[in-house]
């Protein structure tokens, strides 16, 4: 298990928070929020740079206790454009803990209801990127726990404003190098405007090497001067509000209808037999993540998508089963694995717990191998995730798009009626995608889920897996690779009773014989087992291939999604955009086929 790291902060006598690595203080002792208002609101513009924008976005160096977002938040919550979005971006190597933050913020009573909304979700410290929505407020944050420059590097968004606030360069030269300032104006719009409450000689060179124009202004508090850097150029008019239509109404549809509804855009959604009519229909499902042992872009994925899955579920609340799910031992490898993910930096520490023969026989009662306790993993209803993300659902089977003149697509039924229109098209029919995206890269991989009622269990994967259902337990499951019927299938029970009594022997003896019921749908997998998130072009987009974890991936992939489509930044660090761009596989072929043609 990975213990939490030390603490970055300690505090003064008089309660002010300083970095114990970097000595220096977090916010001014004259006044963190006065401060904040003076030099990184104001100091850009703010609220007046955002009047009658549609969408805004605001990227910080250093989030710290989260005071400056907080202000930020305030002042948005105040002086919000009609139907805005406010899109932040922040950065933190060394990320407090909630009880330091709360500690801090302490001190200002004054924003204590916004601050609260920040508390009340405060991002872990596994390394990677973390997102916040404020639903209410229209606004969603960004956090990434990484050294900044990587941050930005990985980062695809475009920010209106810049809060520069990395320590002083004196002590963290690291926050304001060439390089990390050559980034910000990368990452920044046309216009664009970076604040800082220091005028020093390293910060000002960096800013202008990078192409900011640069104005002293009279600083807060004992410092003289503060800096104002602006880029050239306008900005772009701004594109009027779309109309969206999402084909599929499965976990994948109905987080993409959550998704787009944070942005305020209402989406159309067809199914052709109902939501959950698909894979996304079981009893109950898995919120499990990948355990990929490799820590690279693809374990990150998962790791990432699993935390913002769990929140998403958490704050639901009413869809939550069970918590915890333990994961056994299947092979002689998975000790191994096991540790190695436990001490990783992908999951947050503490979350995962070896537990020896001993500990899961006591838990499952009955001898079982060892294990790893997932101990934020979860047991979900899918019915009701789908109902309250995609309260209505429109029937229709949509057998083809037609291109609209002037853009746009026509959704048109086997008889060539036409089911809508729309400006932006997201496809989302499981192991049905081909019949509209021909040369979709998808599987089809049957599996047949066993339901039975009136007894229980807690929650255990080996491969095959068992957990509980409202009424009873479900275990499974088959797979079945290119069989499409959904049939169910007596010998299929069967099956999964076989590879329940292979972990769980004595509770498939007492469910022997008990009346058990079949439901058999089917998964879409792609070649390389990741999924397809991402642009097909000219307003279509795709969410599929989600495999045997859909409920764990297609929350935080449809935000990276509909964040595409919307012009928004997304969540998804840029390396992780690239494994599930739905057009890696032409692309592999393509250039295959031109070294082929070179040689
Ligand atoms: C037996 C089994 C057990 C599983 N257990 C788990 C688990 O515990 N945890 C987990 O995370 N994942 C699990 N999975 C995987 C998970 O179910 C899938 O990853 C997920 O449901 C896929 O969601 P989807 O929205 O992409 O597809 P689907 O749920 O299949 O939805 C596609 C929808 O599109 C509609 N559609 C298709 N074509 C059209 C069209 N042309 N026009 C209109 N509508 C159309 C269909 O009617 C369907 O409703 C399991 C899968 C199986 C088979
Ligand atoms: C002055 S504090 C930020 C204060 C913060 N804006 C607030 O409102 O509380 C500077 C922050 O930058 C972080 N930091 C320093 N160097 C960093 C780096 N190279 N990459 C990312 N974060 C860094 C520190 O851990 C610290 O939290």
């Amino acid at each position: 298990m990975r213990p939490a790291p030390p603490s970055p902060v300690s505090f003064d006598a008089d309660g002010l928070p300083r970095s114990r690595r970097f000595g220096d203080v977090y916010f001014s002792r004259e006044g963190g929020l006065a401060e904040t208002r003076a030099v990184f609101l104001a100091g850009c513009g703010l609220p007046e740079r955002w009047t009658g924008r549609r969408r805004f976005v605001v990227g910080e160096l250093g989030f710290g206790t989260g005071l400056n977002i907080v202000a930020l938040l305030e002042l948005w919550r105040a002086n919000r454009p009609p139907g805005g979005q406010l899109s932040i971006f922040s950065v933190e190597a060394e990320p407090l803990g909630a009880d330091d933050a709360r500690r801090a913020l302490a001190a200002f009573p004054e924003i204590a209801p916004v601050a609260e909304l920040l508390l009340s979700q405060w991002p872990g410290q596994r390394a990677g990127f973390h997102r916040l929505e404020f639903r209410d407020l229209g606004a969603t944050l960004d956090l990434a726990v990484m050294d900044a420059e990587a941050a930005l590097a990985a980062w695809d968004g475009r920010a209106d404003a810049w809060f520069l606030d990395g320590f002083a360069p004196a002590v963290n030269p690291g926050m304001w190098t060439d390089a990390l300032m050559a980034l910000v104006a990368a990452r920044s719009a046309p216009g664009a405007i970076a604040a800082s409450y220091t005028v020093a000689g390293q910060a000002r060179r960096a800013l202008a090497a990078a192409g900011f124009a640069l104005a002293r202004q009279p600083g807060f508090g004992g410092k003289r001067e503060r800096l104002e850097a602006c880029l050239p150029g306008a900005l772009a008019p701004e594109r009027a509000r779309p109309r969206v239509a999402i084909v599929g109404a499965g976990i994948a549809g109905a987080a993409l209808a959550r998704a787009l509804a944070v942005h305020g855009v209402a989406a159309l959604t067809l199914d052709a037999a109902g939501p959950g009519a698909g894979a996304s229909g079981n009893v109950a499902a898995l919120v499990t993540p990948r355990l990929d042992a490799g820590l690279g872009a693809a374990a990150q994925l998962h790791a990432q998508a699993f935390d913002r899955a769990v929140r998403i579920y958490q704050a639901m609340g009413a869809p939550i089963v069970v918590r915890g799910v333990l994961q056994l031992e299947a092979g002689p490898r998975d000790a191994l694995r096991f540790a190695k993910i436990a001490a990783s930096d992908l999951f947050e520490p503490g979350e995962l717990v070896l537990m020896d023969a001993g500990e899961t026989s006591a838990l499952l009662g009955e001898p079982s191998p060892p294990g790893l306790m997932l101990t934020r993993a979860l047991v979900v209803e899918p019915a009701q995730i789908l109902h309250v993300w995609m309260p209505d659902v429109l029937p229709g089977a949509v057998a083809r798009l037609e291109r609209r003149e002037g853009g746009g697509w026509r959704l048109l039924d086997a008889n060539g009626l036409l089911c809508i229109e729309a400006d932006l098209v997201f496809l989302a029919t499981g192991a049905d995608l081909a019949r509209l995206w021909s040369g979709a890269p998808i599987q089809p991989v049957r599996g047949q889920l066993t339901e039975a009622l009136g007894v229980t269990t807690s929650a255990a994967a080996w491969g095959a897996y068992v957990g509980p259902t409202r009424d009873g337990l479900m275990f499974g499951a088959t797979h079945d690779r290119d069989d499409t019927d959904t049939a169910p299938r007596a010998e299929d029970d069967q099956r999964n009773l076989a590879a329940l009594s292979a972990r769980r022997p004595r509770l498939a003896a007492q469910l022997a014989g008990s009346p058990l019921a079949g439901r058999a749908s089917i998964r879409a997998t792609t070649p390389d087992h990741l999924p397809l998130a991402g642009a097909l072009g000219d307003g279509l987009f795709v969410l599929g291939g989600l495999g045997a974890r859909g409920f764990a991936l297609a929350p935080l992939l449809a935000e990276h999604v509909a964040a595409l489509a919307l012009g928004a930044p997304s969540p998804l660090p840029a390396p992780l955009a690239a494994i599930v761009a739905p057009g890696r596989f032409a692309a592999k072929r393509q250039r295959i086929a031109s070294r082929t043609k070179a040689l």
